[in-house]
């Protein structure tokens, strides 16, 4: 049989630097744990735009459709902000997340003892904090038609269409209640149905599958403005948040700053299973290519070594390995070992991105003694 397959789409920005480090770990497994991978390596977003013209080309995309999963880093940067909104670095990826059809966006957020301080929130606030927010990747405001920027007699007019079909959020729905079944068994589903009809929707369909088909699991409803305040004010009361594309994105960037940094926040945004059962997969860090410190060797490595992680989980049936990473990544942590990102303790130097990859690579080698 062949190995797994992985196609590896760095990006943009931070995105290379923090993919070197996944590298290291994919090469880590193949040595010392006889799990080889084919790995695979492609453009996307703006490095795909300057050699290609487009920031996803056609080839590429029919990889991603083929291989057992992607892994992205990043995309954008100041020096595509004026170009044409088709071929902008965003679209490379939006055209991946909908053509592979990544309805479900799992976006866990889980402070790490160590980094507790780190949180613009108090400690007794966010320790122990473990909860995934499931974003719906493919359909609302993303992607509804009509959109674009229209005349209307002597003015501009910019449009964007909210709209979920039935189908697309009882999707959804039910791969928050299965998540929800491997977790704590609670759902809270987030929508304006004070003022949306497609929220008004949401809520039924959510309420609907509930009733037929998982009625052993706990389920709440809230405004998704309720949500977010709710989020900052006691973020332990939830498990698994089950959301729409626009709020699931608002949503999951407040989250991230509970476990103190965004550079340590993964994502798996998975479809419809493929021929061999697991799920179409895309794996990325939640965080963006933070343009202004890219190149100098200051990015954490964290979120894309966890969104690995993910994969190992979900497209490869490594459980165990998973738990392993994630051990390694929590031990690096709690010997001290900090990225710039990650500063505020007295006395201590941060660590490159490399030397962190490094630390990483240690403490998997340690979990082997
Ligand atoms: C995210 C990002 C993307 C989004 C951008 C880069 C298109 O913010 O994954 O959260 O808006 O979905
Ligand atoms: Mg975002």
């Amino acid at each position: 049989m062949s190995n797994p397959s992985i196609l590896i789409l760095a990006g943009d920005g931070i995105g290379p630097e923090v993919m070197a480090e996944v590298k290291k770990i994919i090469n880590w497994y193949g040595d010392k744990r006889s799990i080889k991978f084919d790995v695979s390596e492609d453009l996307v977003g703006g490095c795909a735009y300057d050699k290609h013209g487009t920031p996803l080309h056609d080839d590429t995309m029919a990889k991603a459709q083929e291989v057992d999963a992607v892994l992205l880093g990043a995309v954008g940067g100041p020096k595509y902000d004026d170009l044409d909104f088709s071929v902008k670095p965003e679209r490379g990826l939006l055209r991946l997340r909908k053509e592979m059809d990544l309805y479900s966006n799992l976006r866990p957020a889980q402070c790490f003892d160590a980094l507790a301080d780190f949180s613009s929130l108090k400690r007794d606030v966010v320790a122990g904090l473990d909860i995934v927010i499931v974003r719906e990747l493919t359909s609302g405001i993303y992607f509804g038609e009509p959109r674009g920027i229209i005349t209307e007699g002597n003015e501009r007019v910019g449009i964007n269409t909210q709209r979920y079909t039935e189908s697309e959020i009882a999707r959804v729905a039910r791969s928050a209640f299965e998540l929800a079944r491997r977790r704590n068994n609670k759902v809270c589903s987030m929508e304006k149905a004070n003022v949306m009809e497609s929220g008004i929707l949401w809520r039924q369909v959510v309420t609907e599958i509930h009733q037929k088909e998982y009625s052993d699991v706990e389920l709440s409803h809230m405004y998704a403005d309720a949500g977010a305040m709710q989020l900052c004010r006691w973020p332990k009361q939830f498990d698994v948040i089950v959301t729409d594309n626009l709020f699931g994105d608002l949503l999951s960037d407040a989250a991230a700053m509970l476990t103190g940094s965004l550079g340590m926040l993964p994502s798996a945004s998975l479809g419809a299973p493929m021929a061999n059962g697991r799920p179409k997969a895309l794996y990325e860090p939640v965080h963006g290519s933070a343009p202004d410190i890219a190149g100098q060797g200051k990015a954490n490595p964290i979120a894309c070594v966890l969104s690995f992680a993910m994969a190992l989980r979900y497209s490869f049936d490594l459980g165990d390995e998973a738990d392993r990473l994630e051990k390694a990544v929590e031990k690096v942590l709690a010997d001290g070992v900090r990225t710039a990102d990650l500063l505020g303790e007295e006395g201590v130097t941060p660590v490159s991105t490399s030397e962190m990859g490094d630390k990483i690579v240690e403490a998997l080698d340690a979990s082997l003694a």
